[in-house]
């Protein structure tokens, strides 16, 4: 699997912290796949948008991950990005996200995350914080062969008996 990770942190696109959570994100993601891209962006609604764009369309990347900017912050604008640029949406993936969260923290609710898929690429919004990230990322890691696997027209079987 061909993955790229978009951290999208005012802060961090300055340079003023660290992104600790996109290079977690990365980490992670190296061990079930290749990294191809990891890049940090303002909250700037039509940075993200472009960033996507070309993570879908030029490196025709399998997932993409975003983390941050999917709060209530004022500047909070990763969900209506990548909503603009998707072409299908995955509700199950965020909604799955939170319900899991959910069980670890009532804030889990406070995250607007959204999935979706534009061309034969699968974008998945994280929240910002390191921990947030693992405990999202550990929700859906088993379905992302699977995923990328249908997306790419070459699926044969779904495997099994659906229950
Ligand atoms: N989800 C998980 N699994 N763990 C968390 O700690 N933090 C929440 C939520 N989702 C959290 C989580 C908090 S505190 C916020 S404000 C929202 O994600 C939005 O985070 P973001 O604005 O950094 O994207």
């Amino acid at each position: 699997m061909l993955f790229s990770v978009l951290t999208v942190s005012d802060r961090c696109s300055r340079g003023e912290c660290e992104d600790k959570s996109g290079v977690l994100l990365s980490e992670i993601l190296s061990a079930h796949g290749e990294v191809i891209k990891y890049d940090i962006v303002s909250d700037d609604i039509e940075e993200i948008k472009s960033r996507l764009i070309y993570m879908c369309d030029e490196l025709k990347s399998d997932i993409i991950f975003t983390t941050g900017g999917t709060g209530f912050a004022p500047r909070d604008v990763t969900p209506e990005a990548t909503k603009a640029v998707i072409e299908k949406e995955v509700p199950g993936i965020a909604e799955t996200i939170r319900y899991e969260s959910l069980k670890i923290t009532p804030k889990a609710m406070l995250s607007r995350a959204a999935a979706g898929i534009r061309g034969r690429t699968l974008v998945i919004n994280l929240p910002g914080s390191p921990k947030a990230v693992r405990e999202s990322l550990e929700v859906v890691l088993p379905v992302l062969s699977h995923a990328a696997e249908t997306l790419s027209g070459n699926t044969i079987s779904c495997g099994g008996d659906y229950k």
